[in-house]
């Protein structure tokens, strides 16, 4: 019989591949849903197949790996003889996390058809393990779900093998499958010690692994003119902790660190603040959301994003503390009208897609 495989990994891929589920359930196409584990704590993962009413992987690990040779390679191995048991006709990987990597290599050396939803991002920062993730994961791949134009143009200039096709991003889907939702079930602002906030994230690891930068980040949002809710990646809590800077920043009046919160919580506290702070990929894409409409600042110093960039969404700030600081002032100073459309489509990506499967394998 003919299956379809998704795998997923991390927080974020569960948010974006869970339209693509629905699409793939709602056309009655075998499914084979995996979480390959590289995230593993409730709170990075479960929780979010539970809340976006996911079904129960039929397969899941946890892989607690932590050098990034270690977790592909673990990854690699357990999907292969995962692949050999299954054989799908086409295995679907979404974005740039080493489970995707690991993922699309066990295949394509099975022989196995590999389908990479939001190809085509390039940062041109091989700082970051991401842009060594999606790049190579876009070559092995044999149909590249591109985002945008921008993502599909790159793709062209590589001259990458596979079939490339323009759908829109996922996160737009989720976002508006999930906000109605969010907006009745959500609790998170009882729980919000501020009426006016800025919401910021920080976990990417060329940013928080470096000391400094991080000392740049939680000083800024300390002196912030405006108080901030920080929901905090494990990883990034790790460091502080390593660092014993942790209970200090717990103590700041002007920061209220969260642990990392639900979906339906986030996308409230998107909707809810003044403008968001992050080196989050997904987050600079749901801020263009018709029905979010946030302004961005991205603590990086590249992205792999321009669209929103483009579109007046975003700004690419840097990571020092004064440019930051700055940044936000001149944001809650000079409010812009953003654009009511967002650059990552109209929310019928995941549609899209399984349209194309659909014609591809002849389902
Ligand atoms: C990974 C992805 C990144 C993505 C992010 C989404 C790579 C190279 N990075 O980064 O692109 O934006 O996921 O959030 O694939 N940890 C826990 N519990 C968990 C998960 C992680 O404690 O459930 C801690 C561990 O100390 C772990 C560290 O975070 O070693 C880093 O986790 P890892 O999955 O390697 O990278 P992320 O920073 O989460
Ligand atoms: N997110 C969430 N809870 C949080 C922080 C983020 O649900 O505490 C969601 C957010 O809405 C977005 C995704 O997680 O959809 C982004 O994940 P992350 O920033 O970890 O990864 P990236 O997008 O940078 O790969």
């Amino acid at each position: 019989m003919k299956t379809v495989m998704v795998v997923v990994g991390t927080r974020p891929e569960i948010i974006k591949m869970a339209p693509v589920i629905r699409a793939l359930q709602k056309n009655r196409i075998p499914l084979t849903f995996v979480h390959c584990g590289q995230h593993y704590d409730y709170n990075m993962s479960q929780q979010f197949i539970e809340e976006l009413n996911l079904p129960s992987p039929d397969y899941g690990y946890k892989v607690k790996a932590y050098s990034q040779g270690a977790q592909t390679a673990r990854i690699i191995a357990q999907m292969e003889k995962l692949l050999k048991k299954t054989s799908p006709s086409l295995v679907l990987v979404e974005g740039d996390t080493n489970g995707v990597l690991a993922t699309a290599l066990a295949a394509v050396k099975l022989g196995i058809l590999v389908g990479h939803v939001e190809a085509g991002l390039r940062s041109f920062d091989l700082r970051m393990p991401e842009e060594h993730n999606r790049r190579l994961t876009d070559h092995v791949s044999t149909y590249l779900f591109a985002p945008t134009p921008t993502a599909e143009n790159n793709l062209k200039k590589e001259a990458v093998w596979g079939k490339i096709y323009v759908t829109g991003n996922t996160v737009i889907d989720a976002v508006l499958q999930h906000l109605p939702l969010a907006e009745q079930k959500s609790k998170i602002l009882e729980k919000v010690g501020f009426s006016k906030f800025a919401l910021v994230t920080a976990h990417r690891a060329e940013n928080v692994d470096d000391i400094v930068v991080l000392k740049n980040f939680l000083e800024a949002f300390d002196e912030a003119p405006i108080p901030v809710v920080y929901p905090m990646h494990p990883r990034t809590k790790k460091r502080l902790r390593q660092n014993r800077i942790y209970s200090k920043i717990k103590k700041s009046k002007n920061i209220q660190i969260l642990p990392p919160v639900g979906y339906l919580d986030f996308l409230v506290l998107m909707k809810k603040c003044e403008l968001i702070v992050t080196d989050s990929g997904g987050i600079q894409e749901e801020a263009t959301a018709p029905c979010i409409r946030k302004p961005v600042l991205v603590t990086r110093l590249s992205t792999e994003r321009p669209e929103a960039v483009e579109a007046g969404f975003a700004k690419v700030v840097g990571i020092e503390k004064r440019d930051i600081l700055k940044a936000i002032e001149t944001a809650l100073k000079n409010r812009r009208k953003l654009p009511q459309k967002s650059p990552y489509g109209d929310g019928h990506a995941a549609e899209k897609i399984v349209e194309i499967i659909k014609m591809e394998l002849s389902f």
